[in-house]
């Protein structure tokens, strides 16, 4: 979901049914104000954040939210579903009301059985650069997979692996070996199942993958599973600048 912007006579048209070439008149006479300011053009270009009123009275205010997650296994990365719990079933339940879930959704989702850190925002500009491929945001993993691990691993992730079903190749991903059968994995993209996958060329089953990093934000050691916290301005700001 991108802030898509619109320009300001379309939206106060939209939202109050006043006719574009009214708004005009209304800009005219200083009766609408943009995030504290009073609107000069009626082109001016608003979007899902800018703060909007008409003589005073808000017609638009919204504030961008970004929660971090410990996501735990069996909760579905996804807003609804028929059968599983969600990670917004579990946000609500701890407390965050239905107005501040409104509009949130994921950057970056997580498989059900896999736990850890997940990112959700209802900025969908920042959500975008966060999961777009070309932004190169690492994302790292710890992985217990279910066979021993051997040198071949490291080459083989770094090599990139293709992907006949979607005809691409993997973009070069570091593995570090941890011990016999567990390893940290670092990528810059996140293709379906790709841990999974990239495993599975070795008919090596993964039993455990758990995000520990995305970009220059890591999950939070104080944070159990299932618990979550807002991103401070810093975590925010210093992953738009990647
Ligand atoms: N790769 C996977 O296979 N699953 C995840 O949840 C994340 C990366």
């Amino acid at each position: 979901m991108a802030n898509a912007r619109q320009r300001l006579d379309r939206f106060i048209s939209a939202s109050s049914q006043i006719p574009r070439g009214d708004v005009r008149k209304l800009v005219a006479a200083r009766r609408i104000t943009v995030d504290g300011d009073f609107a000069c053009d009626a082109g001016l270009l608003v979007d899902y954040f800018s703060h909007i009123t008409l003589d005073s009275k808000t017609l638009q205010r919204n504030t961008r939210r970004y929660y971090l997650l410990h996501k735990p296994a069996g909760v579905v990365s996804a807003t609804t579903d028929e059968i599983h719990p969600t990670v917004i079933d579990l946000l609500r339940t701890s407390g965050v009301s239905d107005c501040a879930l409104k509009d949130l959704h994921i950057a970056g989702r997580l498989d059900r059985s896999s736990t850890g850190l997940l990112l959700l925002t209802n900025d969908g500009e920042w959500s975008k650069k966060m999961t777009a491929p070309d932004k190169n945001i690492s994302k790292v993993y710890q992985v217990t997979v279910e066979k021993p691990i051997n040198h071949d691993y490291i080459e083989a992730f770094r090599d990139g692996m293709f992907f006949p079903y979607e005809g691409i190749t993997t973009k070069p991903a570091q593995l570090e070996i941890i011990d016999t059968y567990s390893a940290r994995v670092t990528l810059m993209e996140g293709k379906y199942h790709q841990i999974k996958r990239m495993f599975g060329r070795f008919r090596n089953p993964v039993l455990k993958l758990h995000r520990i990093g995305i970009g220059t934000i890591e999950l939070d050691s104080t944070l159990e599973s299932g618990q979550f916290r807002e991103l401070t301005q810093n975590e925010v700001r210093l992953t738009n600048s990647c």
